[in-house]
């Protein structure tokens, strides 16, 4: 049976129930905690993004608050020197493989980027590391929506949609290391997979390699 326990996150008094995720927690009660690859309903999270670390009273690291269930008793801080530091890095390494440019950019002004660049004060260019700019193609084949994976944040958002709510299975993540992409089986085009341009990967992109045409 679930029990309902008191957190403290930020010194704001939470009820919640035992065993929920923290970062879910935090979300649903107004508190910002950077994410990407955190899907809601996944049972092992990926935790590959690396933001939306916390710090949590009793422990002597910061946690990644997608993976931590909550407990009563349970006090927490999302923003301490450590927490920013690591959710600097994090931001900057992901930016250095990600072409940015957002004036022209399908997804400006409704991107997670720059919410998090917004909320966190990073800058939203490429800083410490530099721009990997790696060749990628963008595959503009379906008629409804494109994919430019020079803009994919690789938080696996629209593999979660295509497998799990449109049940269709047209796309996975390709290769490892810095080669790893989001791809159709065998890397044929979007269009000659079994892909049914529902939409509903494009919809779960929090960035812009997924945009629709602007027909659509
Ligand atoms: S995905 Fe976001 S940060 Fe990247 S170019 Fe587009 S609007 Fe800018
Ligand atoms: S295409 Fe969009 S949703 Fe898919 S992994 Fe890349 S950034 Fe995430
Ligand atoms: S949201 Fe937690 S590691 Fe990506």
């Amino acid at each position: 049976m679930s029990r309902e326990i008191t957190i403290t996150i930020d010194d704001k008094k939470i009820r919640t129930v035992e065993g929920k995720i923290l970062l879910w927690v935090a979300l649903a009660n107004d508190i910002y905690i950077p994410h990407l690859c955190a899907i809601e309903g996944k049972d092992l999270p990926e935790a590959s993004c690396r933001l939306c670390f916390v710090e949590i009273e009793g422990k002597n690291k910061p946690v990644t608050s997608c993976t931590q269930p909550v407990y009563d008793g349970m006090v927490v801080r999302t923003r301490t020197a450590k927490v920013d530091r690591l959710v600097k890095t994090a931001f900057e390494l992901l930016l250095s493989d990600h072409r940015l440019g957002c004036a022209s950019c399908p997804k400006n002004r409704n991107c997670e980027l720059q919410r998090i660049a917004k909320e966190r004060k990073l800058k939203l260019r490429h800083t410490r590391f530099k721009y990997l700019g790696r060749e990628t193609a963008v595959d503009d084949s379906p008629d409804s929506f494109s994919f430019d994976p020079s803009r994919c944040v690789l938080c696996g958002q629209c593999i979660w949609a295509d497998h799990e709510k449109a049940k269709v299975g047209a796309i996975g993540f390709a290769r490892r290391g810095l080669g790893r992409t989001v791809a159709t089986f065998n890397y044929e085009s979007l269009k000659d997979s079994p892909c049914t341009e529902c939409g509903l990967c494009v919809e779960a992109c929090p960035v812009g390699a997924l945009s629709f045409k602007k027909n659509t």
